[in-house]
């Protein structure tokens, strides 16, 4: 009976909220009171613990995980260094800056202080998701600082949060072009490593964040990003990869071989961007990954970046991908993904020309709530393990600076202030 009907009351028929005789009031407050708060606590409880907590939605298909940036696990006296030293650089990079002919103007941000205390996206990376990864803290750069230098710090507080929050962590990445240290490519005397040395130092990262980290790390992006754009082959040199110039061509398979001994109970994931987008960058991973498994390598996931934009790839595409690579009996993972509202005729438009008003946020909540669908889809049929976002408030969002510096974007499920976006109300529904 719910407390809204009629109740029966010392023989009478009467309404729960007409009046109550005085005597009879203290009577009433002990039987009813607590039925009535109980309901509505249950109430409250399902709105707001269950159904809004995104996870909890998905957590008979996939896990679904966020990015962390290192920013926001940060105390004060730290995001102010850490501002200081962005202004040092940005005054830097202005005095050096040397704009290409034909390249686009653009208008590059100064830094701002970042917000004092808490940012929002401390507390619902910890309530909302059940899987995290460093967005930064976790690359080459940010830990191997020299032959015996390594410097843990950020993937140890990442680490330490994620355990207080009893979440999976992903390792991005071992491998990748971007964001490595230059001294590991150079020999000490103004010429590139050699081979037999670059081997040594990565077998020796590798090995030594596995020691580190293998029992906490559900799955490592060993190689990242070695597709080309071009060609749709494995980047070279005039891609910007060092690694495959100096190790040729098998440094994938070798980092692959490392990291299985190194990470024995983690799933190991080959990561690239536009799969879903391009069809020949997908059929060039198909190749890659086909090769590998026939060779032997112990790959076992694919990972689709998804940095992908309001109106593309349509869901079929998102789909056949997905089912591509399962059918080589790999996992698929979802590990970057955001809905930019860029779409791509105006990707590196520098100017903001979007208004972010209730047409494109529904528009956008539309196309999340598909996609998820799909997602859906696929962990039914034993494919898709893992979704994973590339932030969680639309300011720390790396698409504000990317592809055009300073251009804001809004592609993720919380605004600026941390409040949900209609993309998440519709993910929680
Ligand atoms: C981005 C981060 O989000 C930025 O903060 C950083 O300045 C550059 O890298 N593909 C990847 C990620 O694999 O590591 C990139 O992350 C986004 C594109």
């Amino acid at each position: 009976m719910s407390p809204f009907s009629h109740h029966i009351y010392n023989g009478k028929k009467m309404a729960l909220f007409t009046k109550i005789p005085e005597k009879s009031f203290k009577n009433f407050k002990n039987t009813y009171s607590l039925y009535f708060f109980t309901i509505i606590f249950g109430v409250l409880r399902y709105n707001l613990v269950m159904s809004k907590f995104l996870y909890e939605n998905y957590k008979d298909y996939f896990r679904v995980g966020a990015a962390i940036s290192g920013i926001i696990l940060m105390n004060d006296a730290e995001k102010d260094e850490l501002f200081q030293n962005m202004k040092k650089r940005m005054e830097e990079f202005k005095k050096n800056f040397k704009p290409q002919p034909g390249m686009p103007v653009f208008k590059f941000p100064e830094p701002q202080p970042f917000p004092k205390g808490d940012m929002p996206d401390k507390k619902l990376a910890a309530e909302q998701f059940n899987l995290v990864v460093a967005e930064n803290e976790c690359k080459m750069g940010s830990i191997y600082h020299g032959p015996d230098q390594f410097d843990f710090s950020g993937a140890d507080r990442l680490l330490a949060f994620a355990k207080q929050n009893n979440q999976a962590m992903r390792w991005h990445t071992l491998v990748w072009h971007n964001q490595s240290p230059r001294w590991i490519f150079e020999d000490g005397n103004g010429g590139k490593a050699s081979k037999e040395l670059l081997e040594e130092r990565l077998k020796k990262y590798i090995f030594t964040v596995g020691e580190r980290y293998k029992d906490d790390i559900c799955s490592v992006d060993v190689v990242n990003e070695c597709i080309s754009d071009k060609n749709f082959v494995l980047c070279d040199g005039a891609d910007r990869s060092q690694w495959f110039d100096i190790l040729g061509p098998d440094y994938v398979d070798k980092a692959f071989f490392w990291a299985k001994e190194a990470f024995p109970n983690s799933s190991l994931v080959i990561n690239d961007y536009n799969l879903e987008m391009i069809e020949g960058k997908r059929q060039g991973m198909y190749k890659l990954v086909k090769g590998m498994k026939e060779r032997g390598v112990p790959v076992d996931t694919v990972g689709l970046q998804m940095h992908i934009n309001i109106q593309n790839p349509p869901v079929s595409e998102i789909e056949q991908t997905i089912e591509l690579y399962g059918s080589l009996g790999l996992n698929v993972i979802v590990t970057e993904m955001e809905v930019s509202a860029y779409v791509d005729k105006d990707f590196e438009h520098p100017d903001p020309r979007r208004e972010y008003d209730k047409a494109f946020l529904d528009e956008q909540a539309e196309r999340y709530a598909q996609i998820f669908e799909c997602f859906r889809k696929e962990a039914r049929a034993g494919i898709l393990k893992d979704v994973v976002l590339w932030g969680i408030t639309d300011r720390m969002s790396w698409k504000n600076n990317f592809p055009a510096p300073g251009r804001g974007d809004c592609p993720l499920l919380f605004d600026g202030d941390g409040n949900p976006k209609p993309a998440f109300d519709r993910l929680t529904k």
